[in-house]
């Protein structure tokens, strides 16, 4: 079973792993990514998904405040991210051009694309906290190491 009740960002890819059930529908299992995520993390003021759908990121399941419905990809970080495809730290959003403040709280952002098992891109993960530099080390490699967990439960 799952445990909530840590705090130790360490502990969430193993307890991401115990979550998600790769014989589950995406969506439901996006959700409890998104919620768990916020919970061993809760500086963030935002940690959910953006999914491709005909050729733009679409806002999937999150938590946090409500957020743009759609992204263009080659804009904002997420957007950017899609387009470079490789992850992306901002460690002050207010310094990377074309930044989408969805919630004017947020001022560093982490997102990391996810793909199909073919390679193609299926969305991103993206996590937003309200310090400037707000991801610490151990953090940035938890949600890396989450984002290879959650790929592997899209199909
Ligand atoms: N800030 C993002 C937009 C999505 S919200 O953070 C939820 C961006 O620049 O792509």
């Amino acid at each position: 079973m799952y445990n909530l009740n840590s705090q130790n960002i360490g502990e969430l890819p193993k307890q991401m792993e115990i979550l998600l059930d790769k014989n589950f529908d995406i969506i439901s299992n996006l959700s409890n990514a998104s919620a768990i995520i916020k919970g061993f993390a809760p500086t963030l003021n935002w940690a959910g998904f953006y999914i491709m759908k005909n050729g733009e990121l679409i806002l999937g399941p999150f938590q946090g405040k409500p957020a743009c419905l759609k992204i263009a990809v080659g804009k904002g970080v997420c957007g950017t991210a899609v387009k470079e495809n490789k992850p992306l730290y901002v460690p002050n959003v207010h310094e990377f051009k074309g930044h989408i403040a969805c919630d004017s709280e947020s001022n560093s952002e982490m997102v990391i694309p996810l793909h199909y098992p073919n390679g193609e891109t299926f969305g991103v993960l993206d996590l937003d906290c309200p310090f400037v530099n707000g991801f610490t080390t151990e953090m940035q490699a938890a949600f890396t190491e989450c984002a290879s967990i959650i790929e592997k439960a899209i199909l």
